[in-house]
Parts: structure tokens; sequence; C-alpha cells
């Protein structure tokens, strides 16, 4: 009898400590996100005279800005979407409003894969706050253009533009394309968006469930040519953001179409990624290189697709690591105080590093995808 009601009272001490820990969390994220609305602020200033660009990185000297077609030209309006979602300040309603009809003329792109980071990252967030239909009706057209890029015969939408000398053997399709999905769902483009996911799950993963970065199809067969890298450390490595996109792409999946395969998928890269994770729970740019360099946005999305996946599954391992990287977030060794980091967020993002092109520096991704893993928490 003693036993069973220390058994019982160690419970509720641990359970007692569980959710104070919480709290405690939940309040740091609350200020947190309170800087983060001051730098968007500040961002918005600084850019509204600059016509027809995007912050997207700082030098270390200037902000470093995009025009609508850079594949992140979505982010910055998008973040000040979901932070006026989160304060409701009608200021940065109208910052964020201005910067997403920067991007209208996407809607006819024909040129990129990416249009689900660009356009629905920042118009979806708008319709969904808003109910304005002009911000629908840019969506709807942008689905429209996507899906020119997808090919029957290879299964999937194209992501880069070839370069290879013999064309039809060079149809690459990268696990960030994963992300572009949750737009055509949402248009109702069900059959291309699940066949690109598919095909994707065949032949984008390895045997311990990591991926490829790139798969090269020829596209006149729809066989694999080629599985190789750009970003990553090597062609046979863990590029860290593809594993991110990975996981936050299958559970998207599985939130839009309730088919049981995308959440298998997306358990089966949580299962692979989250033994990797280093105690801080940030991962290396590359999980399999030597070189180490963190990657604040793959943490960010990692963190926000790991709370999606536990509000499906209740697994609590994926709380815990999601909360041990939102607090490392937003320590002051990532979080960026007024003025150090060009009125970003986040501070340690590596865009490419093979590519030698932003390298330890703020990236509005990383910025985007921590707040929204910031609000999910919040609103667990
Ligand atoms: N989609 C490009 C990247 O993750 O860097």
């Amino acid at each position: 009898m003693k036993k069973t009601l220390l058994v019982a009272l160690l419970a509720i001490t641990t359970l007692l400590c569980g959710c104070s820990e919480r709290q405690q969390l939940k309040s740091s994220l609350r200020k947190a996100l309170t800087v983060a609305v001051a730098h968007e602020k500040a961002q918005a200033e600084y850019m509204l005279p600059i016509e027809g660009k995007i912050p997207k990185s700082y030098n270390g000297k200037e902000v470093v800005t995009a025009t609508p077609r850079d594949w992140t030209s979505g982010f910055f309006p998008a973040t000040m979407w979901l932070l006026y979602e989160h304060t409701g300040d009608e200021q940065l309603k109208e910052y964020a409003d201005v910067f997403t009809r920067r991007l209208e003329e996407l809607k006819d792109y024909t040129g990129t894969h990416d249009l689900g980071f660009m356009v629905f990252c920042p118009y979806g967030n708008a319709y969904r706050l808003t109910g304005d239909e002009y911000y629908k009706s840019v969506i709807e057209q942008a689905s429209k253009s996507l899906i020119t890029r997808f090919n029957p015969t290879v299964g999937c939408i194209r992501s880069w533009n070839t370069k290879h000398k013999t064309p039809e053997l060079d149809f690459m399709v990268i696990i960030d394309n994963m992300m572009n999905l949750e737009m055509l769902e949402w248009c109702g483009y069900h059959d291309i968006a699940r066949k690109h996911a598919d095909t994707t799950t065949k032949n984008h993963f390895r045997e311990d469930n990591s991926t490829y970065h790139v798969v090269a199809y020829n596209e006149l067969t729809g066989e694999v040519v080629e599985k190789r890298t750009r970003q990553g450390a090597a062609d046979d490595s863990a590029w860290a953001r593809g594993q991110a996109w990975g996981l936050y792409g299958y559970t998207m999946m599985y939130r839009m179409t309730n088919e049981q395969r995308y959440l298998e998928q997306a358990v089966k890269i949580a299962d692979y990624l989250i033994p990797r994770l280093p105690e801080d729970a940030i991962p290396n740019w590359d999980f399999d290189s030597d070189r180490m360099l963190k990657d604040s946005s793959a943490g960010a999305i990692m963190a926000s697709a790991l709370l999606e996946l536990y509000s499906i599954t209740h697994n609590k391992s994926y709380l815990r690591i999601a909360e041990r990287q939102l607090k490392e977030l937003i320590s002051d060794e990532y979080m960026a105080k007024q003025g150090e980091n060009g009125y970003f967020i986040l501070k340690h993002g590596v865009g490419n590093l093979p590519g030698n092109s932003e390298v330890d520096v703020p990236l509005s991704y990383g910025d985007y995808y921590f707040v929204e893993a910031a609000l999910r928490y919040l609103n667990l």
C-alpha cells in the first residue's frame, strides 16, 4: 500500500515538473516571438523603399535581397503573416500584405518547382487569416503553373531545369520538392501530388531511411539514371536539411490525405534522424560530414515537423526533441539580438556549403519554420 502511494506520488511529481517545464518553455517562446516581431518590423521598414525585392539573408554588412523568382521569396511575408496571427498587430498585417503582393507575378511562372514555398507559404497564410479571395486566386493560378512541370512517365514534378548534355537523361527531382505538394493537395490536384510522393518514396530513400538529395530520371522512360547530391557533403551522405524536408513533407502529406503510407514514411525518417542528433538537437549541416557547422534552418524545420508528427502520433520522443530544438534556437547562441543579424531572427544557417554560398548566416526560411514551430508549440 505504502509502495503504491509512493509510486503515485512520484508519477504526480514527474507530471508536475513536466508541466512546469512546458509552461516555462512556452513563456520563453512568447518572449522570443516578441523579439521576432521587432526584427520583422525593422526588416519591413528597411525593405519598403527597395522595390521589387525581398530579404533572404545577411552577409555581415548588409541584407541580401532576392527577386520574387528566388526560391526563398515567400518566407519573409509568410513569417509576418504568422506573427500577425500570433499578435493581431495590424501593422504586421499591412507589411505582410505589401510583401505578399510583391510576389503576384509568380502565379504564371512555370520555371521552378518551388512555387509551394514561394506562393503557398505567403498566400496560403494570407488567405487562411483573411479569407480574401484575391489570395486564393493567386494560389490557384500558381498551382496550374506548377503542374505543367509534372511528367506522368517519371511520376514526378521536375525540380531543377536540366543543364545536362543529354537532357532526357537528367530529369532532376530533389527531396525538397515534397514541400510543394501541400499547395497541390489544397487545390485538389490529388493524383499529381500523391504520384510525386509515391515515386519519391520508391526512389529517394536508402535502406536506413535517409534520403538522397537528387534523383535524376530518364524523362522518356521514367528510369532512375543517377542518385546524387548538390548541397550535401557527398552523393551518399545525409544532407540535414534534405532529411528535414522529407520529414516535414511526408508528415504534411499525411495531414492533407489521411493516407497511412505517408505517416509510415514520416515515422521512418524521424526514426532515422533522432538517434543521429547531437545533444542540443540542432543538426550538423550534413549528418555524415566531419566538418562541424550547425544548420539552424534544418533544426527549425525538424522542430516544426516533429511537433506535427507528435500531434498525430502522441509519441513523446518527438515532442522532447522538438522542445530541445526550440530551447536551443531561442538561446543566445542562435537567436539574434537587435542590430546584430540584419533584422533576421536566427543566426547560423547553412544554405549551400559545397557551393560556398550562405554559410553560417541567417536564412529567411529558418526564421519562417522557427516561428511556425514556436506557434505549433504554443498551440499544443
Ligand atoms: N530548396 C533549397 C534548399 O533547401 O536549400
